[in-house]
């Protein structure tokens, strides 16, 4: 199954402990570690996607934006080893091309290094917009004058170029409702789970147990 999470609340976190907003998202990161270990280790999550940094999180701070540009980096150089060792495939979606050439050729590395592996793909959301995604695939379909249709846009869109499926189940930390422009077009059937847990205190445990939750829905896809 796909499983999508935003990961939200490290703000929030640290603003609650006195911590400057940067230190929220460093545990943040910790904690993208933890839940792509277990991913990786259950056999039901073939996807994991994340929402990083949105097309929107350009409006924060410039020292905020260029904190979250260097953690991405060191992230990608310090966990290689994470996704080596879990046999875990690195992807992205997004529109990459604004960020540095380096961190854009971490990103290239790294998908490089990991692109044999299929016990869990791990899929960055980097610079990347729902809306921003289905412009761009729509564009292409009219830059080759293709006919309009449900198939031609989707395969298009980043997460089908990259041959991510749809999402099965979307979860969002720290009690905000709502989808923010995350996978608008891939979320059409998805169930959803609302934590009021910060993204920075989410376990693998409250994981396994929404994972429980999830399987008792019967789900439907619009017919009876
Ligand atoms: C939302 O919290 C989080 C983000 C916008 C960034 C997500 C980044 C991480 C989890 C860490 C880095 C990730 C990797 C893969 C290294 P917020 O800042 O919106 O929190 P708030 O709503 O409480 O202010």
């Amino acid at each position: 199954m796909h499983l999508s999470i935003i990961m939200d609340g490290n703000g929030r976190w640290a603003k609650a402990k006195g911590l400057n907003r940067t230190e929220g998202h460093k545990k943040g990161a910790q904690v993208v570690k933890e839940i792509t270990t277990f991913c990786a280790n259950n056999d039901k999550i073939n996807y994991l996607s994340l929402y990083a940094f949105s097309t929107e999180n350009w409006k924060r701070p410039k020292y905020e934006v260029e904190f979250l540009m260097k953690l991405l980096d060191n992230w990608l150089k310090n966990e290689l080893d994470t996704y080596l060792k879990n046999e875990v495939k690195f992807e992205v979606i997004g529109d990459i091309s604004k960020f540095s050439d380096k961190l854009q050729k971490r990103i290239e590395i790294t998908r490089e290094k990991t692109k044999n592996f299929t016990k869990l793909t791990q899929v960055l959301a980097l610079n990347y917009g729902g809306r921003d995604e289905i412009t761009r695939a729509v564009k292409k379909l009219c830059d080759n004058k293709e006919k309009i249709s449900d198939e031609n846009i989707n395969k298009y869109l980043d997460t089908a170029i990259h041959n991510i499926p749809d999402v099965d189940l979307l979860i969002r930390t720290s009690g905000e409702i709502r989808v923010s422009n995350f996978l608008l077009w891939q979320i059409a059937y998805a169930e959803m789970f609302f934590t009021k847990t910060l993204w920075p205190d989410f376990t693998p445990q409250e994981l396994e147990k929404i994972i429980e939750d999830f399987e008792k829905r019967e789900r439907r896809y619009g017919g009876i």
